[in-house]
């Protein structure tokens, strides 16, 4: 089986070598020279766990394909997945559908015989059926499907989430574009991964509820924290009790700084415009992004706080930048607006991130210094503030840094640290939702 990929970034590439690995033939079609170049020379133009060794295994098995041409790429393919970006258009809150359209028009040229042509980025309700309808009108006389397949991993696992889904939304009204996409996905069939196969809206929408809704879980929690601080609970107490119960689960219960991310804020401000447009507005998601949005931008003042309410000439180290770890993206993320009002204050900020420096250099200040590791950020610095909470962080002693920095105010935005240990060495302890007074 032939497929077609267009689109080489997280999704494209990551779905490309994990349906290699399937065994099937996958030509990726990759647009930006710089990420081509990379990708035919076998460097990963980003940052994923597993990713070169399942790329370079594949590729070396001649099963995976980089180009640019997609009409070399299309013909011949039973399926061609569109898995570009939909990144929010500037001024509404509606996803840009440029990318998407031009793939399109580059396909309708190309195809020549029966091909599913299938949504992978997540695309607005209906976009499916206008893509069917450029299709027809562009190529009146060959036969073509279109089908929604929302892609559901998370960056950091996305080669884990992509083999061990929960689940596979195949959205599609014919009976042939569903026997494609079900062949494609009889390894995962074979391991009794849930199909769901639904109308090309319905998938479309489950994508965009899934997100809102995980998003949704995120903000409830931060604003639970803000309640334990003045009532003197601590949230992780709260979290576990609330999330054992099996009807609410216990992931995406973590505190913090506020969501980020290559999806979440995109895709509930593209809700918050599906909804209105469909005559059915969602206060829920609407009341969601201005809270998210509201707590990141609180959250430099939590710092300055911290810092006696003047942070001019302080040394503030940074420990992570990404919007996660175990990626190197920086979209949306919390450090973003962090740092930005940090140096607009008048301190002198100092930053490490395991993968995602590159990225975030055009993103933040120019002022701002980038370290090689722990001990650089944290020397001297007046205070040390934890963003993104990468495993290599937790480790860090309080001793260590009683004995390298230069004050001792700690704001840690991933409660990664254990506070009574920092206490001890002399040092004021910031966490989110953990009070004080509470017994850690
Ligand atoms: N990143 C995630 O974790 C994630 C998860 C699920 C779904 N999604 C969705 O998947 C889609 C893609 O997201 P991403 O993070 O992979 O984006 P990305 O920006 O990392 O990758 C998109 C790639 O497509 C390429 N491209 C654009 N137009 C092209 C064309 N005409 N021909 C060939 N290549 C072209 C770009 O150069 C870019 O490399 C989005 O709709 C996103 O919402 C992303």
């Amino acid at each position: 089986m032939r497929v077609a990929m267009i689109g080489g970034g997280y999704v494209g590439l990551v779905s490309g070598a994990c349906f290699a690995e399937f065994g099937v033939s996958v030509a990726v079609v990759e647009a930006d020279p710089a990420r081509l170049s990379a990708l035919r020379e076998g460097r990963m133009p980003i940052y994923e766990p597993g990713l070169e060794k399942l790329v370079t295994s594949n590729v070396a098995a001649g099963r995976l394909t980089f180009g640019n041409d997609i009409g070399a790429a299309v013909r011949g393919a039973e399926a061609v997945f569109i898995a570009v970006g939909t990144p929010t258009r500037r001024g509404d809150g509606h996803a840009d559908l440029t990318y998407v359209y031009a793939a399109v028009e580059q396909i309708a040229a190309a195809i020549d015989s029966y091909t599913v042509i299938v949504t992978k980025s997540t695309v607005p309700v209906g976009t499916g059926r206008r893509i069917a309808e450029i299709l027809k009108q562009q190529r009146p006389t060959v036969e073509v499907d279109v089908a929604s397949n929302p892609e559901f991993l998370r960056e950091g696992n996305a080669i884990g989430d992509f083999m061990r889904p929960d689940r596979v939304v195949i959205g599609a009204d014919s009976e042939r574009a569903r026997e494609v996409l079900q062949r494609l996905y009889r390894p995962l069939f074979l391991i009794e991964t849930p199909i769901v196969f639904t109308g090309l809206e319905a998938a479309e929408l489950t994508k965009y509820a899934a997100n809102a809704f995980l998003a949704l879980k995120i903000t409830f929690i931060n604003e639970i924290a803000d309640v334990c601080e003045r009532v003197g609970a601590d949230v992780h107490d709260v979290a576990r009790g609330v999330g054992l119960d099996g009807r609410i689960g216990r992931k995406f219960l973590h505190p913090g700084p506020g969501f980020g991310g290559s999806c979440f804020p995109k895709d509930t401000l593209a809700l918050v415009r599906i909804a209105r447009d469909a005559g059915a507005p969602s206060r829920l998601v609407e009341t969601l992004v201005d809270v998210n949005d509201t707590r990141k931008a609180q959250m430099a003042d939590r710092i300055v706080a911290a810092c006696s309410g003047n942070v001019r000439d302080l040394s503030i180290g940074v420990l992570g930048l990404t919007f996660k770890p175990e990626t190197d993206d920086m979209r949306e993320a919390a450090s973003i607006p962090i740092i930005t009002r940090l140096v607009d204050l008048g301190a002198n900020v100092k930053a490490f991130d395991p993968q995602g420096m590159d990225q975030a250099r055009p993103m933040l200040p120019a002022s701002v210094t980038y370290c090689c590791n722990v001990h650089e950020v944290a020397k001297d610095a007046d205070c040390l503030v934890v963003i993104t909470e990468w495993n290599e962080f937790r480790a860090i002693s309080p001793g260590f840094l009683r004995d390298v920095m230069a004050g001792k105010v700690i704001v840690d935005l991933r409660n990664i640290f254990d506070p009574s240990a920092m206490r001890a060495e002399g040092f004021t302890y910031v966490g989110i939702g953990r009070p004080e007074s509470v017994r850690n």
